[in-house]
């Protein structure tokens, strides 16, 4: 496994505060890529046990060809601190990664930031909590924002970061610099419920579980419909360009009959309605909710074919993953 080599730009040193699922992976992410990282969790003893899973599951890493020798030493090296001021004092990153508790994350907000230099950068992954209220509880909430990492940290490439209102620019670009430094591929959303990825998750889901209640589809088949159909293009396009490849025209008419049978959570938004009756009905147009040139959609809808086939093909060589047996509901 060849080394992607050693991050040298901000932040050198990373505070990580609370190291359970998400806080290991983000610290054996940052370790790797050549931060300096300080570990900490509620006490002395839990963060002595968690320096040990991070090398355990780095050395995993290694033995699985995922993970470079030397970058798996990088992470043996990651300290520990005994509290959480500790752990700030000195850092030039505080990622705070507490349970999802809004008491605690305003005390350990709160430490973190009164112990940080004032020019570093706190940072929360929180996945539901809103950024300006968790603001409130930073010194200097300038320096403050959301950096919502996926789980499993350390393969998913997306991470949101979440502005508050009182958060700088500086702040968001530095840590959209930080995270395409170590490879990732930061996108800066808003603070609203959910922030977008887990509102569209969630919204996903809610009909998953729908489907499954109404005795259309099993657990098994619904997740065979998404990862198989729809879902099978989702590494390569997000809904609108998958919309506009399908045809606005055409999921304004399927959202009719959607709307009919299942009521008005799928009413046709107005900005779709609207796109339609410009005649912006999408690729086949040359506009939808992007536009295209001639050579520009022709180039994309056969990179889409060769993409799909290539997934398609690594799919096959893949062993199946365990999909579980199927009991209630
Ligand atoms: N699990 C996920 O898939 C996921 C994904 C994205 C974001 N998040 C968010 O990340 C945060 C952490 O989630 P997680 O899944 O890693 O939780 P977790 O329970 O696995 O880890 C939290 C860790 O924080 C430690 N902790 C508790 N109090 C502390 C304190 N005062 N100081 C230091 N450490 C303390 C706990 O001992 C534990 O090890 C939450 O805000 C969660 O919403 C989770």
């Amino acid at each position: 496994m060849e080394d992607r080599g050693t991050y040298r730009g901000w932040p050198r040193v990373v505070a990580v505060v609370g190291a359970g699922t998400m806080g290991l992976g983000v610290a054996e992410c940052f370790a790797a890529a050549g931060m300096g990282v300080r570990l900490v969790d509620a006490t002395q003893d839990l963060t002595r046990r968690a320096k040990e899973r991070l090398v355990q599951r780095a050395r995993g890493h290694v033995r699985a060809g995922l993970l470079a020798e030397e970058a798996a030493r990088r992470v043996e090296a990651v300290e520990t601190k005994d509290g959480a001021e500790e752990a700030a004092s000195g850092a030039e990153l505080v990622f705070e990664a507490v349970p999802e508790d809004l008491g605690l994350k305003r005390d350990t907000l709160g430490a973190c930031s009164g112990a940080a230099p004032p020019e570093a950068v706190v940072v929360s992954n929180t996945s539901s909590l809103p950024i300006n209220r968790l603001s409130e509880f930073v010194e200097g909430p300038e320096r403050f924002c959301g950096m919502h990492w996926f789980n499993p940290p350390e393969w998913t490439p997306g991470v949101e970061v979440i502005p508050a209102r009182a958060t700088s620019e500086k702040t968001i670009e530095r840590v959209v610099e930080a995270l395409r430094g170590i490879g990732k591929r930061p996108a800066v959303v808003g603070d609203g419920p959910g922030f977008v990825a887990n509102r569209l998750q969630t919204a996903l889901f809610l009909e998953a579980v729908r489907c499954v209640e109404e005795g259309l589809a099993s657990p098994k088949e619904v997740d065979e419909v998404v990862r198989s159909c729809f879902g099978f293009r989702l590494p390569f396009f997000g809904p609108f360009q998958i919309a506009d490849m399908a045809g606005l025209d055409v999921y304004q008419s399927v959202l009719g009959v959607l709307e009919e049978g299942l009521g008005d959570r799928f009413e046709a938004p107005e900005v779709l309605r609207k796109l339609v009756e410009q005649g912006r009905t999408g690729t086949k147009s040359g506009a939808g909710f992007l536009e295209y040139t001639e050579e520009e959609r022709d180039r994309l809808l056969l990179e889409r074919d060769r993409r799909y086939a290539a997934l398609g093909g690594l799919l096959e060589e893949l062993p199946p993953v365990s999909a579980g047996s199927e009991g209630p509901p």
